[in-house]
């Protein structure tokens, strides 16, 4: 069999409609158009971030859908953040929802708050949502809306990391009956493989993707991913309030890894944190829209996981999902 073309039969990729076993996941500021087309035309699930789209990317949310339409006719997913900072971000989001429904996304990944609202949504369609979660808590709150699957953030993910290991997490969540996506620390074939061998029904990787010629990064910030070893890797509170994997750089030293301690308190009162969290939201929007496409590097706000490990060049989309499907089918040659 050509690995190239390899189909793996998992419960992820039967909702999905997808050949292999990995989401390409939503990145802010990192996911253009380019990326998730590629990520979903070589086999895999590429993933919209609205935010990205529209704010960092410069699109319209329908037309940048379209555009990626036009790149590829494989299935693409989208990432609703739905925490409830405000009415405003909400309703957009539901409108984005809307639109993505309407333009034929049918695999939807919530992060934060009760995905309830979301489910009825795009099970109304026909589609499927999973849920991002850290811990059991969240699994609970998840099932409880209704979503079809977790993706369990480990402590190694880029992003805002967990607090548990992938095989922890496995323990944890992996008898909820529905199907878990490891997401976090995945860079090489490796840890693919390892991932499917605990048991999970796919993973998510970031990190490995923005180090590719397709996602639009500055080349400074990949060329960072590829030399950054696991230890570079540190959690910073100081772009959005909540601690954030990036890579270790002077900048990043020259600025602490703590949010200052009046940020601290306000993000912490009942009444104070959903503002201060809205300030810190805006802020880091900012922030690392410019640190993402910045060619001189001087600010560099670069949010990686410790998958860091395994990236060795940057490379094609392609390249890095057939490596990985190859790796997988002979793993599955020596358990049959
Ligand atoms: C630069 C960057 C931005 C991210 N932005 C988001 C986001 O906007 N929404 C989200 O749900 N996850 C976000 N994530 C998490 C990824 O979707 C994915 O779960 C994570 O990168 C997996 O870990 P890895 O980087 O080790 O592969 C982000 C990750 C990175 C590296």
């Amino acid at each position: 069999m050509n690995d190239a073309a390899a189909r793996f039969d998992t419960p992820f990729t039967r909702h999905a409609g997808v050949r292999l076993p990995i989401i390409c996941g939503a990145m802010y500021p990192c996911s253009n158009p380019e990326l998730v087309a590629a990520a979903s035309a070589a086999g895999g699930l590429g993933i919209v971030q609205p935010i990205s789209l529209t704010y960092v990317h410069g699109h319209d949310f329908r037309a940048g859908l379209r555009l990626i339409r036009r790149l590829t006719a494989e299935p693409i997913g989208m990432n609703a953040l739905i925490e409830q900072s405000s009415r405003s971000y909400r309703e957009r989001m539901a409108r984005w929802i809307d639109i993505a429904l309407e333009e034929g996304v049918r695999f939807f990944i919530t992060s934060l708050g009760k995905p309830g609202w979301v489910v009825e949504r795009v099970h109304a369609a026909g589609g499927v949502v999973y849920h991002d979660v850290t811990e059991r808590k969240w699994a609970d709150k998840g099932l409880e809306g209704g979503v079809d699957g977790l993706i369990a953030v480990n402590r190694r993910a880029g992003g805002h990391a967990g607090g548990r290991s992938a095989e922890e997490l496995y323990a944890e969540l992996g008898s909820l009956g529905v199907p878990l996506i490891c997401a976090g620390g995945v860079g090489d074939e490796r840890d693919f493989v390892a991932a499917m061998r605990l048991g999970y029904a796919g993973v998510q990787m970031g990190t490995r993707f923005i180090a590719t010629p397709e996602c639009r990064a500055s080349d400074a910030y990949k060329q960072a991913i590829v030399r950054a070893g696991e230890d570079d890797v540190v959690l910073s509170e100081r772009i959005t309030g909540v601690p954030v994997a990036v890579i270790r750089t002077p900048y990043i030293d020259r600025m602490g890894l703590k949010a200052g301690p009046i940020a601290r308190r306000l993000l912490r009162g009942r009444r104070t944190k959903h503002w201060m969290r809205t300030i810190y939201a805006l802020r880091s929007l900012w922030q690392l829209k410019r640190a993402s496409l910045d060619e001189r590097g001087e600010k560099d706000y670069w949010q990686a996981g410790k998958s860091v490990a395994g990236i060795r060049a940057i490379e094609p989309v392609a390249a890095i999902m057939e490596r990985f499907a190859a790796a997988l089918s002979a793993e599955t040659r020596d358990v049959s």
